[in-house]
């Protein structure tokens, strides 16, 4: 048996390594420095202390971006030489973020081994390649990230280290083949687990889903499908659920191939950036497609973002919650018991209130970011719940999951057809959303980025707005200047919110503005760029007379858009005319 010994390194530390909600992000160039993820990974191997590392059992993989080989032989090295006991990686280094979870909840190794937690790397929907961003965070042994006591910790660490310990003798291992390779160190066996990186999360898939009935509708000629990976991560574990068991068409992927940057774009599923699905879907404005498929759904790079759309038709993140919600406990096996509660960001429109109200649901509005969701679901609280950004899961893992809602979303279209596949009209995505607004009334949403800004000017706005609240007379008295069609603003905050599981209080997670109407204005800074500052105005408008909701939904929007833009002054503060993107 091939024997390592264990190097300490000097190290001095680096600024900026404070982990933001979904980890470490930073340019590749940040990342290859020397010692620079060293650092990191040993400030958190001493974050989590001896008791969570010796002997430990730790998932090591991600979204392939650039960087992402080289990182896999470092943190391996460093495991081994800290005492871990086994390292698993998907085959190719390659798992999307809810695979990563789903591995730790459940997979359990050939020798009885279960995983106490995982790096997972990846910068999400943030582009790769050499010039652009790598990423990494910490897992816990829930399968969700690292609560903010343990990232506080790390960084802290990361000021004041002065070492690192890598296993000195330990060869590169050869990701590209699954099996285990045994290793002998100071503190004995150390295993390195490469594994086939679909089939523990297909399982858990299936045991939520029923296949047969969504295998009954793609096979369906009634029925047409197409799943854009955008080059991440999703695609591998796509190809082998989407066609290898459900039996969708092999030329129903697109961009199913991970790649190291992406094939140059930006890998987040949007209306602007998953360019290729809009346009075979019939929803681009400069390419007309004679006959789109009945449902397309795109992926971030790590594959735990959705983007669900119809036959030219789009389907807002906050109604896509909703409506999983009101169909989840008919339509999906997993969830016939009955929901424990929902929640949602409080961006995301309160499409979700109203579905938990009607079915009497528990429910919960917590700040943007899934672990306010994670704490919930590890108390039993809450089953289903999604935000604005794209993200949608359950407490099946405690990460978003990408694929899950495809599932989802497909679950709901064959229980609909169970009886139409035959004869009869095919219930198609267009249909169910325009009949869970008849029911429900609709939320018109729409959500504005002005990416990549000043962070000065955005800091000045976003103080600009805070300041106004102080009255909210003022308020209208501006907002009727810019349009008097516009109902009353009758409360004005920061919003804020108190943990019902832990007690812990967020602050100055939003400025809202909310209308008469039950219309919102929010302002909120992004948390998870890595370059100047963006900015964030979601805005939302409630209608209830089902002979109002059909309108396009920037039409409808146009007087609060106007009055968000003016109030705030927006061009102002950010030299920008027009926002980066527009969902
Ligand atoms: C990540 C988190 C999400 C969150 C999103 C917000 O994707 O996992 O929970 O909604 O970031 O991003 P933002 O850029 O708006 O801070
Ligand atoms: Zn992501």
């Amino acid at each position: 048996m091939v024997t390592f010994k264990v190097s300490r390194v000097d190290t001095t530390p680096f600024e900026g390594q404070k982990p933001g909600t979904s980890g470490l992000r930073k340019k590749v160039k940040v990342f290859i420095q020397p010692h620079y993820l060293q650092n990191f990974v040993q400030a958190t191997f001493n974050a989590l202390g001896a008791d969570r590392v010796k002997g430990a059992t730790l998932v090591v993989s991600g979204d392939g971006r650039y960087y992402s080989k080289d990182a896999i032989q470092i943190i391996t090295k460093m495991a081994a030489a800290n005492g871990v006991r086994r390292v698993w990686i998907g085959q190719n280094g390659l798992l999307s973020t809810p695979a990563v979870s789903a591995v730790v909840r459940e997979r359990v190794g050939a020798d009885g081994s279960k995983a106490t937690g995982a790096f997972i790397l990846t910068a999400s929907h943030n582009p790769g390649g050499p010039h652009e961003d790598f990423g990494i965070k910490y897992n816990m042994e829930n399968g969700g990230p690292a609560p903010e006591g343990i990232t506080n910790k790390i960084y802290e660490n990361t000021t004041a280290i002065k070492e690192y310990l890598i296993a000195e003798g330990l060869p590169d291992v050869d990701i590209s083949t699954t099996g285990v390779s045994s290793f002998e160190g100071p503190e004995g066996k150390f295993d390195i687990d490469v594994f086939d990186s679909t089939s523990d999360y297909l399982k858990l898939m299936k045991s939520i889903f029923d296949f047969p009935s969504i295998q009954k509708l793609l096979s369906s000629p009634k029925f047409s499908f197409c799943y854009d990976a955008l080059h991440g991560v999703a695609g591998v574990h796509a190809k082998r659920i989407f066609v290898e068991e459900l039996g969708a068409d092999e030329s129903s992927l697109v961009n199913c191939v991970p790649k190291e940057d992406f094939g140059g774009g930006h890998p987040d599923p949007n209306l602007t950036y998953a360019k290729e699905l809009v346009a075979r879907m019939g929803l681009s404005k400069t390419h007309s497609e004679p006959n789109p498929p009945e449902f397309g759904a795109a992926a971030d790079g790590d594959g735990d973002r959705n983007m669900v759309l119809g036959k030219r038709f789009f389907v807002t993140p906050s109604d896509s919650v909703a409506i999983i919600a009101a169909n989840a406990v008919q339509a999906i096996p997993y969830f016939s018991g009955g929901l424990k509660g929902v929640a949602r960001s409080m961006p995301t429109s309160a499409a979700l209130d109203v579905v938990a109200k009607h079915l009497n649901l528990k429910f919960f509005e917590v700040p943007t970011g899934w672990k306010f969701f994670g704490n919930l679901m590890d108390a039993g609280m809450c089953s289903i719940c999604g935000e604005e950004s794209f993200g949608t899961g359950s407490d099946h893992i405690r990460e978003k999951d990408g694929i899950w809602a495809v599932l989802a979303w497909l679950s709901i279209l064959a229980y609909r057809n169970k009886d139409n596949l035959g004869e009869g009209n095919l219930v198609t995505v267009e249909d169910i959303v325009r009949q869970h607004w008849t029911t429900y009334g609709r939320h018109y949403y729409t959500r504005y980025d002005y990416e990549n800004v000043s962070a000065d000017g955005a800091k000045e706005l976003m103080a600009h707005l805070v300041k106004l609240q102080s009255s909210i007379d003022e308020v209208n008295k501006i907002i009727k200047g810019i349009r008097s069609d516009v109902s009353n603003v009758v409360h004005t905050d920061e919003f804020e919110y108190k943990d019902p599981v832990d007690g812990s209080v967020s602050q100055h997670q939003g400025i809202r503005y909310l209308f008469e109407d039950g219309s919102r204005l929010v302002f909120r800074l992004s948390g998870t760029g890595s370059e100047g500052a963006t900015i964030r105005l979601y805005i939302e408008q409630y209608e209830k007379d089902s002979s109002k909701i059909g309108r396009d939904s920037q039409e409808a929007l146009a007087p609060l858009v106007e009055v968000a833009l003016k109030l705030s002054k927006m061009q102002e503060y950010t030299g920008r005319s027009a926002p980066t993107v527009i969902t």
